[in-house]
């Protein structure tokens, strides 16, 4: 399998660490990836025999920029340039999102599938915006689009849905989607920490978003609730659709009140069918130890699904990290492999 790979921060960073590392596992399974293009804003690597994975990670683990990479390193190597080649089956893609335009991922998405390339995506900007017009360029064009990391990385959210939910039709969906705001509560709850200390331990860990504003005032949630309920509610709701709290406003004592009521604050996004539609909200709730979500800890997330006829399901862990986050693109990887269709 030929893979190009476009983004080249910690996700892009940590898939082409686990190509290295995984590589016996994957070809024991007779999956043999050749990772063609490393391709970012400076250019870009191309080599058509492989790139050498450990080789490219030491190199620009120093600061030096993919175009100035010996083994294959240019200016111009970009997206055109792949297109016109015709040598990649998969793009992967993992370009920083953009909530409001999907850019430059969409474009990108776009390109990659109207010529017949696979597509695999953390990018939820675009996923957001355009997913059913994506979704319709693949299914035309007989390429696969997986979106599983854009809903919470290596939690099983998207394609739990659509796979495992396969034949029933949800109800509700309920979730704990972000590992930022998660951590931060339980930090301010265990340690007695600051909500500013707490942010800064997780922008730390990495985990945060680049702009941790879109974490902490809920909109990460809401934009990977939107994508569930678009894909698994068959809807098409926009940011306009949903009320947002996030968890700036969160106080000590807050937290403190919750615990004494032994109960849990947990920022949650729910979307439900009513008689008016589909309604979608993130909020901080005070949640007890009955509640499915109640024992969601750390970094780790959750999503709920309430089905017509296969019950009431809760799927849990899902960390957040780089590693995790690459390690869910793999795992479509693999399994578009092994034939499974996202895209129908
Ligand atoms: N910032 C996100 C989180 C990770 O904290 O869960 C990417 O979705």
């Amino acid at each position: 399998m030929r893979i190009a790979l476009i983004g080249f921060g910690g996700v892009g960073r940590a898939f082409v660490k686990l190509l290295h590392d995984k590589r016996e596992f994957l070809a024991a399974q007779g999956l043999y990836i050749n990772l063609n293009y490393v391709i970012n804003s400076s250019g870009g690597v191309y080599n058509p025999s492989g790139i050498d994975c450990k080789d490219l990670l030491n190199f620009t683990e120093k600061g030096q920029r993919l175009c100035e990479y010996p083994g294959g390193g240019n200016r111009d190597i970009n997206l055109q340039r792949l297109i016109s080649n015709k040598d990649v089956d998969v793009l992967v893609e993992v370009t920083p999102t953009n909530k409001e335009t999907g850019e430059p991922g969409l474009t990108h998405i776009v390109k990659a599938l109207e010529n017949k390339i696979h597509v695999v995506t953390a990018n939820k900007g675009p996923i957001l915006l355009a997913y059913r017009k994506l979704n319709n360029l693949a299914v035309r064009n007989n390429v696969q689009l997986c979106a599983g990391c854009t809903t919470g990385g290596a939690l099983p959210s998207i394609n739990a849905g659509i796979f495992d939910l396969a034949g029933s039709s949800i109800l509700s969906i309920e979730g704990i989607l972000n590992g930022t705001t998660n951590f931060i509560l339980e930090e301010m709850e265990k340690n007695s920490i600051a909500y500013s200390d707490a942010l800064k331990k997780a922008q730390q860990m990495g985990i945060a978003e680049t702009d941790p504003a879109l974490d902490v005032e809920g909109w990460d949630t809401a934009v990977k609730l939107l994508i569930l309920t678009n894909i698994l509610m068959v809807q098409d709701k926009t940011l306009d659709d949903i009320q947002v709290e996030g968890i700036t406003g969160v106080k000590p004592e807050y937290i403190a009140e919750a615990k004494k009521e032994d109960k849990a604050l947990k920022l949650i996004g729910k979307a439900a069918r009513t008689k008016e539609g589909v309604e979608l909200k993130v909020s901080l709730e005070k949640i007890d130890r009955t509640h499915p979500l109640y024992g969601v800890n750390g970094t780790n997330k959750a999503v709920r699904y309430v089905s017509d006829t296969l019950g009431d399901l809760t799927v849990m862990g899902g960390a957040s990290g780089t590693t995790p986050a690459a390690a869910s693109l793999l795992r479509d990887i693999l399994n578009l492999h092994r034939g499974y269709r996202f895209s129908v």
